[in-house]
């Protein structure tokens, strides 16, 4: 057996079922635009892929600030599946166990 972790690959996803996913999982806590001034329960995600984790005006906890996480397409896409796993002593309320489905919030973010 391996240690070393393979890439997932990533199914295609369809940034409108996205839309809707997001809306259903996501969107009760997170906004897409913004500051946070308006919006305080979670971070904003609009051009989150790509950017480094906790670099926005949002009050982090620790293990975010300290995960050194850059959210590439792979990362967001394992992050989704357990939080909790993937950033150590997280706690995001969210897993998306179906793997189809996380490649469509993914198609959806990347389009926003
Ligand atoms: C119940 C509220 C809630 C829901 C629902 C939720 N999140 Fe979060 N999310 C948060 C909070 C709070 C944080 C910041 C956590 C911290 O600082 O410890 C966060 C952080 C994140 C981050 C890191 C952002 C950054 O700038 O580093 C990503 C990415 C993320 N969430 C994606 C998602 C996705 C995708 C979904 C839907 C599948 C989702 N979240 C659902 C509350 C939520």
């Amino acid at each position: 057996m391996s240690q070393e972790k393979p890439q997932p690959s990533i199914p295609d996803g369809d940034p409108n079922i996205g839309k809707e996913l997001f809306t259903d999982y996501c969107g009760q806590c997170h906004a897409l635009t913004g500051n946070n001034e308006s919006h305080e329960a979670a971070p904003y995600l609009k051009g989150i892929v790509g950017r480094p984790a906790a670099s926005t005006n949002f009050k982090f906890s620790k293990p975010f600030k300290e995960s050194k996480v850059i959210w590439t397409e792979q990362n967001l896409f394992e992050f989704m599946k357990f939080p909790q796993g993937f950033i150590k002593g997280a706690r995001h309320p969210v897993t998306v166990v179906n793997e189809q489905n996380r490649a469509h919030i993914l198609a959806y973010l990347k389009s926003v």
